[in-house]
Formats: C-alpha cells, sequence, structure tokens
C-alpha cells in the first residue's frame, strides 16, 4: 500500500506508469494519479485512520508515498472549528471554518508541496521550479531546505513581503517578475530544460493534488464520515477544489462515505474572475483575465490549466462561483478575527463574504452545514490588512487606543 497504480490524463484518459516523471501529458493536460482502491479496501478501515500520525500522511494507503519517505514538517490534520458568534451573526446555523492557516509556511499550499517534493525526491530529481503567486512558492522553499533538493522561484514583483522573506530565509534562488504568475510560468518554462529544473507549476505535475486532496479525507473524518452541505473554496488555479472532488470520489469507492456531495462554491476576487465568468456563462473552460488585479495574491491567477475540472466539479456538485471585492474580503477577514479569534487570508475572508451573501440570496438555507476553508493566515498579508489598521493616526496622539510619546 501507500504507492498509486499509475497515472490517468484528466482529459483524454490515457494511462502512464507511476514510477516516472511526468509533467502533463501529451495532450497538455494535467495528469490524475490512481489507485487500486479495491486492494487498499480491503486492507484499511475508516478506523484505522486514527492510528495514523497528526498529518496528511495518515492517509499514506491512499497518498502515493510511504510516510517514512514523506518530506514532513507535520502539514494536515489542521482544525475544524464551528464558528458561533460568526453564525449567529449571519443567521446560520451549522457554520463551520477549516484553518488552514495552521499549516507549515501558514499556507494549505504545505499539502501540495509535502507531496510533491516527496515524490520529485523518490524520482531522483534535485532542481525544482515554480512559478508562484507567493504561499507555493514559500511552501516549495520550506520542503525544498527539508529535502536538501534546490528550489528556483518565479514570483511577481509585488508578492507579500512574507513570501519573499520566507523564500529567501529558506534557501531559495528567488527571482521577482515584474508581471503575473502567467509571465513567471512562462519565464519557467522556456528556461527548465537547459537549467536541469523539475517544473512543479499547479497541475503541470501530479503530485500537489494528491497533497490537496487530503483536505477532503480529513474533512470527512473529522465529520465523523459524513460531509457537510457546502464548502466554500478560495479558488485561483483551483488545485484544492479538484483535489476534495477526487478526494470524494475515493472515499466513496472506499465505502467510506455515500453518494452525496456538497454544494462545491469557488470563490474569486472581482479583479480576477475567470472561472466565475466562465460558469455564468455556461462555458467549459475559462478565458484569460486581462489586467488581474486583488490584494488575495492566491487568486490572482488568470488562467487556470485544469479550469476545465473545477467547472465540472461546481456543476456536479450543484454549486456555484461568486466573486468578492478586496474591500468586502478585508472587512469580512476583520470580522472573522474579531468574532472568532481566527486570523484569516484575504483568500479566507472572502469566503466569509460569499458565505453571508450565499445566506442573504437563499442560495444557502440556514440550516444547512457550511465549511469555509481559510486557506492561509492573515499574518501573511500585513501589506494587505495594514489598510484597514494605520499605526499612526494623527487624531490618536497621546491617548490611549493611539501613540504615546513619554515626556
Ligand atoms: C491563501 C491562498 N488561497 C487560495 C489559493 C488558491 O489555491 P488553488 O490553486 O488551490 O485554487 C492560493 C494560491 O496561491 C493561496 O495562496
Ligand atoms: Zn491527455
Amino acid at each position: 500500500m501507500g504507492t498509486s497504480s499509475g497515472l490517468v490524463c484528466s482529459r483524454c484518459g490515457k494511462n502512464f506508469a507511476s514510477n516516472q516523471l511526468l509533467n502533463v501529458c501529451e495532450c497538455g493536460a494535467p495528469l490524475l494519479v490512481r489507485y487500486d482502491l479495491a486492494a487498499v479496501r480491503a486492507g484499511w478501515r475508516k478506523q484505522d485512520t486514527a492510528k495514523g500520525p497528526a498529518s496528511m500522511w495518515r492517509y499514506s494507503p491512499v497518498l502515493p508515498a510511504e510516510p517514512n519517505e514523506a518530506v514532513t514538517l507535520d502539514e494536515g490534520w489542521t482544525p475544524l472549528s464551528q464558528v458561533s458568534t460568526l453564525q449567529r451573526e449571519f443567521g446560520a446555523l451549522d457554520l463551520w471554518v477549516k484553518d488552514e492557516g495552521r499549516n507549515p509556511t501558514d499556507s494549505f499550499k504545505a499539502r501540495g508541496l509535502s507531496c510533491a517534493v516527496t515524490m520529485a525526491k523518490k524520482l531522483g530529481v534535485r532542481k525544482l521550479a515554480i512559478p508562484s503567486a507567493g504561499n507555493a512558492a514559500s511552501a516549495l522553499a520550506a520542503y525544498a531546505a527539508a529535502a536538501g533538493l534546490e528550489a528556483h522561484i518565479f514570483m511577481p514583483v509585488d508578492v507579500p513581503q512574507a513570501n519573499f522573506i520566507e523564500c529567501k530565509a529558506f534557501g531559495a534562488n528567488v527571482t521577482l517578475v515584474d508581471g503575473l504568475i502567467s509571465d513567471c510560468g512562462k519565464i519557467v518554462a522556456e528556461r527548465k530544460e537547459r537549467e536541469g529544473w523539475f517544473d512543479v507549476s499547479t497541475l503541470k505535475e501530479p503530485y500537489r493534488i494528491e497533497g490537496k486532496k487530503t483536505m477532503g479525507y480529513e474533512l470527512a473524518e473529522q465529520f465523523d464520515w459524513q460531509l457537510p452541505d457546502a464548502i466554500f473554496y478560495p479558488c485561483g488555479g483551483g488545485v484544492g477544489l479538484i483535489g476534495m472532488w477526487k478526494a470524494f470520489a475515493e472515499l466513496e469507492e472506499l465505502g467510506w462515505i455515500g453518494s452525496k456531495r456538497p454544494k462545491m462554491i469557488a470563490v474569486q476576487a472581482e479583479g480576477c474572475e475567470p472561472i466565475t465568468r466562465a460558469f455564468q456563462q455556461n462555458a467549459p473552460v475559462s478565458e484569460f483575465f486581462q489586467n488581474a488585479s486583488t490584494v488575495a495574491s492566491g487568486l490572482r491567477v488568470p488562467k487556470a490549466l485544469g479550469d476545465f475540472l473545477v467547472l465540472n466539479a461546481i456543476r456536479e456538485s450543484g454549486g456555484t462561483a461568486i466573486s468578492i471585492s478586496d474591500e468586502e474580503m478585508l472587512d469580512a477577514g476583520v470580522q472573522l478575527a474579531a468574532l472568532e479569534g481566527i486570523f484569516a487570508a484575504p483568500e479566507g475572508g472572502a469566503c466569509v463574504a460569499a458565505v453571508r451573501r450565499l445566506l442573504r440570496t437563499g442560495f444557502l438555507k440556514p440550516e444547512e452545514r457550511i465549511v469555509i476553508y481559510n486557506t492561509g493566515s492573515g499574518l501573511k498579508y500585513l501589506e494587505a490588512y495594514s489598510t484597514r489598521f494605520p499605526r499612526h493616526a494623527a487624531t490618536a496622539q497621546d491617548k490611549v487606543g493611539g501613540l504615546i510619546t513619554p515626556r
């Protein structure tokens, strides 16, 4: 157990052996990892998960490597908490936050990169390259450091300071690009062959999805193998949403859950909403979103390689896609912090704002069980939140709550 039985193309269905280093299918679409779930089922019961480590590697029978091969910093097994004050404020009855800000490098990207770096190391890679909106870069830098591998990082010049400093501290080779993640991706693609880099771009290698799918396994386990009615997920490249959707299918095949699925709700920023537009236009794929701009750096993805998979999951689940303005997401982030003591990334704040809106429109009923994925910590976004809290308000001179100069 603990090893996959092969890879399959998410578009054309072509099969590949699992013991080779691969990026995407010849047709250009992402590859998905397959397991012999009947064999897994015979030797692993849902009660057994509790005997595993308090990390995502507790699900190793459905991951591509064994726990003793894992490059791990104890990612996953994050808290899932009912937010009672916020739910009262919103008129809901069963509202929860899964706090992915409690991962190594303070975001859910740790899950995907733990798995990707584990597999890259196992398959003999020495140099890894990534184009990133920020948090994936931090996670790659940390896991590459832990594995003793080289990380080559390309991120937008206006990436949050936390991501830049983290990557440098982890010893990665950092290049800032005066553009978007799509421009960073082009640079990696142009140079990787010459430099001998393995490209771990979102959905251009098969194992980040496997790490991220553990969010779905965990949610099921933490709710005692009952899935909620709705999941709010801040969608950039969509890996987490695709991963969770895959996890639910696997869980059903294992016989651990039934056929009921949560409504999958992709939350985007108004300043970069390719998936929302495609969903509204009933299109099978998204279009490149021009002049993308949002403080939620993880949502600044103008075109996702796996857009068709995200759109399929949303539609099949009876979910929706919704966009939130930067102002609203920061306000909602502050509201969550003040009411619940959870300081969320703007991406998580966007989900809070989206829940409120969909309860108001009646898309969600108050009694439905709703889960918000807060994908990162607010501490990684001090530039964005500092617009809410200027430190030296002139009117607060020499007052408690302002700035006092001892004389
Ligand atoms: C905090 C945060 N939330 C959400 C996302 C979007 O993630 P995904 O690619 O899974 O859609 C990112 C990606 O960078 C992120 O950093
Ligand atoms: Zn294919």
